[in-house]
């Protein structure tokens, strides 16, 4: 029923040279998958991605977007400028953006609500920090951050979003939920946005991230709410992004 999407974040990682042959690698390993596969690269690059991708089954999307339409805001770049480089995905909310950044879950709503506007697909993230979960608040600290998102969303539109469940504590750390910690997180959020729209809720996808691996892709992916990954490390390295691909 939900087709699984195996996606790279990037983060800020890469070089013109670099990431040719990175996307070199994953194109040339990319069989007929049933699976939807794509890479989220740094904004410069977005053309070098357009270039090489146009035509293959990689697709392609950025890693932020501005809350605004246009004009005087240096460094920004609008919605409008991701679609001249034909962007299917934009990562939102991100944590580190979160933390480095000072989003709010209100901006991140604001920026999820431009992206659908303008027909891209939001991979809209939430997650708990470790003390979060060990004081246990994790389904509080998500739910809050889901019901901002879902109060300024059109119950039409819930099918546009993806869901990125990214605990932390997992990001870059090596350290995994369990295969059941991540479901039944998961299944919290599949609740909040059945909540929404009861219909629709079923259809989105829900990914997974934080510390994604070959070695633990599969059993992650073989759980029933988990709809795909949001790979950051191993999206660097096309063998360990390939095996991921491959065990959706
Ligand atoms: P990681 O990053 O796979 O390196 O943990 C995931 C993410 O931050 O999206």
């Amino acid at each position: 029923m939900r087709r699984k999407l195996i996606c790279g974040n990037w983060k800020m990682n890469g070089s013109l040279a670099a990431n040719a042959v990175l996307l070199a690698g994953i194109k040339a390993g990319l069989s007929q998958s049933s699976c939807e596969v794509a890479v989220c690269a740094p904004a410069v690059y977005l053309a070098q991605c357009q270039a090489a991708l146009t035509g293959s089954a990689l697709g392609w999307g950025a890693q932020d977007v501005s809350i605004h339409a246009s004009g005087a805001y240096t460094g920004e770049i609008s919605v409008s400028m991701l679609q001249d480089f034909a962007c299917k995905y934009v990562i939102l909310g991100h944590s580190e953006r979160r933390a480095y950044h000072g989003e709010t879950d209100a901006q991140v709503a604001l920026k999820m609500l431009r992206v659908i506007q303008a027909g891209l697909t939001p991979i809209v993230c939430v997650g708990e920090t470790l003390a979060e979960r060990e004081s246990g608040q994790t389904q509080a600290v998500v739910g809050a951050q889901m019901d901002v998102l879902l109060a300024a969303l059109d119950a039409a539109d819930l099918a546009k979003l993806v869901v990125a469940y990214e605990p932390v504590w997992a990001i870059g750390t090596g350290k995994t939920a369990t295969p059941e910690m991540a479901q039944e997180v998961h299944a919290i959020l599949r609740a909040k946005l059945a909540q929404k729209n009861a219909k629709l809720a079923p259809v989105v996808r829900i990914l997974y991230g934080g510390s994604m691996k070959p070695d633990n892709a599969q059993e992650l992916l073989a759980m029933p709410d988990i709809d795909g990954g949001l790979i950051g490390g191993a999206a660097l390295n096309p063998a360990d992004f390939l095996a991921i691909v491959h065990s959706a």
